[in-house]
């Protein structure tokens, strides 16, 4: 298959793009951060006039994973057009275009567009309460995908895993500050379900290779809370847990309302791929090896 991912810098597009490669042609869409990355990369601005149809009419792939979009919370209270755009109108304008061309379509969406307030996990069929910009924008782009495009995937998503900056996720954050010996939050009272980004790579692949549409959480098979997740980070990579504290979200200082129970159910996704989604401790211990094998230098190095 010929794959075009937009959003190739970004956290999920970059390891994505590499887990691809292995199977299938791979064309990255980037602004500019990539530089000597080991796929072609086109180098196109979302916002700019015509490019959605520009980047399919010169690359004509036989799939789309759109992993662009203003993905960080607090930008989004700051530049609420932007993050309109981005998540909820270019999502739309892709998905028609892919249709056009029949060029089969994954979106990413966000476990975030749930309010958190429900005891137990989330299925599919709740109904989403979103509590900022973000997730507001997150989930227009799902209503826009799925009124332009029936067979497009959408995939709620949250992951963690090595970025080009080391700075992109939640992971990172642990194993960055915790080696320089600093001192941490980790929130206790917000419910997610980590997935290593790799493990999401390759599940979407899966999914694309299943013929799968529709709309699916595709997230860790374990939910726990930030602080957890941090404590789990401490302990495989030696480092010193007593350095998290436990903390409430609350009166933590961050613009965007953040939801307390993001536990997701992925009895769907594993139902219809029929096979089990990786255990957390699975992932963990990819993290930990890619660090020992220096998979992080290698990301930093594709970044100008
Ligand atoms: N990280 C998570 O755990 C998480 C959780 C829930 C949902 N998601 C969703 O998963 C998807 C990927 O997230 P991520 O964490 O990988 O995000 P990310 O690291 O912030 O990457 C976003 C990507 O979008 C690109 N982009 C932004 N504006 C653009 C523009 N005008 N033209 C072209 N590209 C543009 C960025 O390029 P630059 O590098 O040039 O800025 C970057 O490559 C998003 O849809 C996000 O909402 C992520």
């Amino acid at each position: 298959m010929k794959l075009l991912i937009t959003g190739a810098s970004g956290l999920l597009g970059i390891n994505l793009a590499l887990e691809a490669m292995r199977e299938h042609e791979v064309i990255g869409v980037d602004r500019g951060k990539l530089k000597s990355a080991p796929f072609q990369v086109l180098k196109v601005d979302l916002l700019h006039r015509n490019a959605v149809e520009s980047i399919l009419d010169s690359t004509q792939p036989d799939a789309l994973i759109n992993c662009a979009a203003l993905a960080n919370l607090e930008e989004c209270e700051e530049y609420p057009d932007r993050a309109r755009i981005l998540n909820a109108e270019i999502p739309g304008e892709l998905a028609a275009a892919c249709v056009r061309q029949n060029i089969r379509f994954i979106h990413l969406s966000t476990d975030a567009v749930f309010d958190g307030t429900k005891d137990g996990f989330y299925t599919e069929e709740d109904e989403p309460n979103p509590q900022g910009i973000y997730a507001q924008t997150k989930l227009d782009g799902e209503c826009t995908v799925q009124k332009a495009n029936i067979q497009a995937i959408i995939a709620r998503v949250n992951f963690y895993g090595w970025s080009l900056t080391n700075r992109r996720s939640l992971g990172e954050f642990f194993v960055n500050n915790l080696t320089e010996e600093k001192y941490v939050n980790g929130f206790t009272d917000v419910i997610f379900c980590p997935m290593l980004v790799n493990h999401t790579a390759r599940l979407l692949l899966a999914m694309l290779e299943k013929n799968l549409s529709g709309l699916y959480h595709v997230v860790g098979a374990q939910a726990m809370s930030k602080y957890q997740f941090g404590i789990e980070i401490a302990r495989k990579f030696g480092l010193k847990e007593s350095h998290i504290s436990p903390k409430s979200v609350e009166g933590s200082g961050l613009t965007a309302k953040r939801s307390h129970n993001l536990w997701l159910s992925i009895h769907k996704l594993s139902t219809e791929l029929g096979s089990p989604i990786p255990q957390f401790s699975t992932g963990l211990d990819e993290f930990y090896t890619q660090y020992q094998q220096g998979y992080p230098q290698k990301l930093r190095g594709y970044q100008q």
